[in-house]
């Protein structure tokens, strides 16, 4: 048997000396995922476009006690533009010294179907999805070189199948799969990881709410009987960045009890 001490991964401070970005931080899940990660000891760099809602949640998150990890907010940053991103990371650089994980999780959503949906408007999610994934980790690559880190994209489950009045989520989402498996393999060998998380109906997100407008005795349809929990993505977010995953790139972790495997939102 390999002699293999599981007491390295599984226990405090795993994280200690560890930075990550996170776009679209201050949003329900992830801010979850950024305050799973301090209490390991991983300082983050919250970055959103409303000022307000970084601040509030830099504060919350300031509240987490661990003395190893500190947080920034850094506002009025729209993952859309690339200068808007490489301004962040270098004020991340500045600030907490580097950058070893990146998680982009800024997401744009309303529901629409085709007919009324302008193409303005389902680039307008591309946009922030996709190309916002993209520019993030560009901008942070060169720091995601030095400390061989690893990036998370949030993806969905909803392009696996057609889910109605979301074609410009779905389209988004796919893509955001695709180069996340891209660049695991072309990052794999300077050490880089790249993986997604697909996050099933998650209670208390806007995604939940605009999804699922009737939540009466909704959990009796998820296999396993309860409506996610941010802190179930953020407990993947630990495993996926973690050493225990270390030999784990270009998946895409589906969180969601189960539900996808139900069919559809009806
Ligand atoms: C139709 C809409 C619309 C709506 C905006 N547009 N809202 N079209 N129905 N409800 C159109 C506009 O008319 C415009 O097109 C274009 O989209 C751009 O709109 P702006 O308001 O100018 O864009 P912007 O200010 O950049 O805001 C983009 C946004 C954003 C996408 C609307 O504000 C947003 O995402 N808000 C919600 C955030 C959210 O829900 N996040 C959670 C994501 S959850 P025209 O043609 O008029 O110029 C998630 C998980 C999915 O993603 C999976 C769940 C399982």
């Amino acid at each position: 048997m390999e002699n293999y001490n599981y007491n390295n991964v599984w226990k405090e401070g795993i994280f200690d000396g560890k930075v990550c970005l996170i776009t679209g931080g201050s949003g329900t899940i992830c801010r979850q995922q950024a305050a799973a990660l301090m209490k390991l000891g991983c300082s983050v760099s919250i970055i959103g476009r409303d000022q307000k809602q970084v601040d509030e949640v830099v504060k919350l998150l300031g509240k987490i006690g661990n003395k190893n990890a500190k947080v920034i907010g850094l506002g009025g940053c729209d993952v859309r533009s690339i200068d808007s991103m490489v301004s962040v990371a270098g004020k991340t650089v500045e600030k907490l010294g580097k950058i070893d994980y990146v998680i982009c999780g800024a997401a744009g959503n309303f529901m629409s179907d085709f007919n009324h949906m302008s193409a303005n408007a389902f680039k307008t999610v591309v946009d922030i999805d996709l190309l916002g994934s993209f520019n993030t980790v560009k901008a942070c690559y060169p720091q995601l070189i030095k400390n061989k880190g690893s990036v998370i994209f949030v993806s969905a489950t909803l392009h696996y199948y057609g889910v109605p009045f979301q074609s410009h989520v779905g389209a988004a989402k796919a893509g955001i799969d695709a180069l996340s498996n891209a660049l695991a393999v072309e990052f794999g060998p300077i050490g880089v990881r790249c993986n997604c998380i697909a996050p099933g109906p998650i209670g208390g997100t806007e995604g939940f709410n605009k999804l699922v407008p009737n939540k009466e005795n909704f959990e009796s349809k998820i296999p396993l009987q309860r409506v996610g929990r941010t802190s179930d993505i953020a407990n993947a977010t630990v495993f996926l960045f973690s050493d225990a995953a270390e030999w784990i790139t270009g998946t895409v972790m589906i969180v969601d009890g189960g539900f996808w495997h139900m069919g559809n939102f009806n």
